[in-house]
């Protein structure tokens, strides 16, 4: 799992993973960043963790090549990106399926301040989306969407937090379903089976 902020999302999963009928592990969490509560989680739990900074290599290529030779080394079946604040290169892609949580209806709202852009629009309803990871922003095949009302009086701390809410049940089910079962993708649609 790659994390660049507080976890929840990982909290969710690791809470989830602990029913064996879950059928699937977190194996390592990764970050682009020190000091966050995500690894400590990650620590708290008994998981290995890793920080590939970008700052680090002389070229994103490079960066990207070290990311991924630190995720192989765990083998997972599926990399799981929540709240991760980098594009990840062509090399990690091809390597390993990755799916990413977003925090709003794509393909509205792309990118780092998704739920600041959907209030600052005035739109009603927003969501979360969990994706596929393509070589774009936020641009990958969607496998699950679940939208949030806007209340009036919403600040973007407000909504975010009620999104986060339903985004941490969406991946988890998300996840469990295609670690449990496979899936396939048939150009923008995905199938869970
Ligand atoms: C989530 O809303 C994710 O979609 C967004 O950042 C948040 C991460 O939350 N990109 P957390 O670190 O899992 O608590």
């Amino acid at each position: 799992m790659l994390v660049s902020g507080t976890g929840t999302n990982l909290a969710a999963l690791l809470d989830a993973a602990r029913d064996p009928a879950y059928g699937a592990q977190v194996v390592a969490v990764g970050a682009d960043r020190d000091g966050i509560e995500g690894l400590a989680r990650a620590e708290r739990a008994g998981l290995p963790t890793f920080v590939v900074r970008v700052s680090d290599y002389t070229s994103r290529d490079d960066w990207d090549a070290a990311l991924t030779e630190q995720v192989a080394a765990y083998h997972p079946d599926l990399v799981v990106s929540a709240g991760f604040m980098k594009v990840v290169g062509k090399r990690f892609l091809e390597r390993f399926p990755m799916v990413n949580t977003h925090p709003a209806l794509l393909p509205a709202f792309p990118g780092a301040h998704a739920v600041r852009d959907a209030l600052d629009y005035g739109v009603a309803v927003s969501g979360c989306t969990v994706h596929l990871v393509d070589a774009g922003v936020d641009t990958g095949p969607i496998v699950a969407q679940v939208a949030v009302d806007v209340r009036a009086e919403d600040d973007e701390a407000s909504l975010h937090e009620r999104i986060k809410a339903v985004e941490r049940a969406l991946l988890v089910d998300v996840v469990g379903r295609m670690c449990r079962n496979g899936w396939s993708v048939n150009g923008r649609k995905v199938e869970l089976s």
